[in-house]
């Protein structure tokens, strides 16, 4: 048996958790800042590493409490060191490295795009996987061969999970990721910060068919996404609507949109579980607790024969319990160990790869090179 204690601070949430063998989750504690960033319609990073440091103690203790488990129990710390805010990973890192040396327990470094798609796997212990309460999908043992869609503010990416933790990147964004355009088509309307629970909610007293938007990069061989003339095309409704003096319903809004990403989200996902020949799609990441998105993807996947694995609502956004998991698994396949100072690395991608261009969270970092292991 493996227990691991994680700490995740890559955006806006605090976040640490016990999880035992990667799976059963023994506490998840979130700290949101969302109340703070609201104001200013988006995450403020020199206000998000404040806060990280201020909440990140009271949040391990807790979750050490509640999953009743001393440190000398712990097999091993994790923390995210990548991507995200470079200000806001540097508090995380730092905060774990301290406790590991003091502990004196190995310090496992996580890839937080990787994270997400090991949400897939988690087991809350209060509840069985797949009970009608935890609103967890899943069809069949969540296990490797797979392909996994990580959609969530920061990225959208396409990968096949051929062993534990060996990713190939498919496809990913070329912009906007899936979130990105949620929370931009929101800001523009007015509807707050973060966009996409507020546009799900509307979505559903819309009709998705009142506007016509594009399903962009759908008539493309790949699988890159490509989310900005989406969400410009939304945004310049209401600039047509004002022309010809009409008022813009909202809802029908909101379900357009809303339907024009899932129909791209779920036509690329299922192409590439064609390329790939596998039979098992696990889909996570902020986005990934979209109603619709959750109900479009069970029907596609029943009709397909897919066997579909969707993380509850909670494990989609960001949280420390996939980073846990995550590190069993890195803990159990690989012989990569950290050594002490870590560094941590904003323009991460999946698969390790480095962004050739910043995108919205490192917008102002330069990327660091160096893996934590060299
Ligand atoms: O995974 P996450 O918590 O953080 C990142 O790694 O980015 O994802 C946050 C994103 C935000 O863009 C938010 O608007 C979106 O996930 N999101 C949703 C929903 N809940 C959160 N998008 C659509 N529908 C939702 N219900
Ligand atoms: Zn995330």
């Amino acid at each position: 048996m493996s227990l691991v204690l994680a700490l995740e601070t890559s955006c806006d949430e605090t976040s640490a958790a016990v999880v035992a063998d990667g799976r059963l989750v023994r506490s998840s504690l979130i700290a949101s800042q969302v109340d703070i960033h609201c104001r200013y319609g988006g995450v403020v990073p020199e206000v998000a590493a404040r806060r990280h440091l201020e909440a990140f103690l009271p949040v391990v203790d807790q979750a050490l409490a509640e999953a009743g488990v001393d440190p000398a129990e712990l097999d091993a710390l994790a923390v995210t060191v990548g991507p995200g805010l470079a200000g806001a990973l540097v508090v995380g890192v730092a905060a774990a490295s301290a406790l590991a040396l003091a502990w004196e327990k190995p310090l496992v470094t996580v890839n937080h795009i990787e994270a997400h798609a090991y949400a897939a796997f988690l087991e809350p212990a209060d509840q069985p996987a797949g009970g009608a309460d935890d609103g967890q999908t899943q069809q069949g043992e969540p296990c490797p061969p797979l392909v996994v869609l990580v959609v969530s503010g920061g990225h959208t990416s396409l990968a096949e999970l051929r062993r534990h933790v060996e990713f190939r990147l498919l496809g990913e964004t070329r912009d906007d990721a899936a979130g990105e355009a949620f929370d931009k088509v929101a800001r523009h309307f007015g509807l707050g910060y973060p966009g996409g629970p507020v546009i799900d909610r509307l979505a559903a007293g819309g009709d998705p068919e009142a506007y016509a938007l594009p399903r962009p990069m759908l008539d493309r061989d790949g699988l890159d996404f490509s989310f900005s003339g989406l969400k410009t095309a939304a945004i310049n409704l209401s600039r047509e609507a004002e022309r010809r003096g009409e008022e813009l319903k909202l809802p029908d809004l909101a379900a357009s949109f809303q339907a024009a990403v899932i129909d791209v989200l779920i036509a690329k996902s299922f192409q590439a579980l064609e390329q790939t020949g596998h039979r098992r799609l696990a889909v996570t990441g902020g986005v990934a607790a979209n109603r619709a998105l959750r109900q479009a993807l069970a029907e596609r996947a029943a009709a397909k024969g897919v066997e579909l694995v969707m993380p509850a609502p909670r494990y989609c956004t960001d949280n420390a319990a996939m980073v846990a998991g995550m590190a069993h698994y890195l803990l159990a396949h690989t012989t990569l160990g950290s050594r002490l100072p870590l560094r941590v690395n904003p323009a991460l991608s999946l698969g390790g790869r480095q962004r050739a261009r910043g995108r919205r969270r490192a917008a102002s970092t330069k990327p660091d090179l160096r893996t934590p292991w060299e």
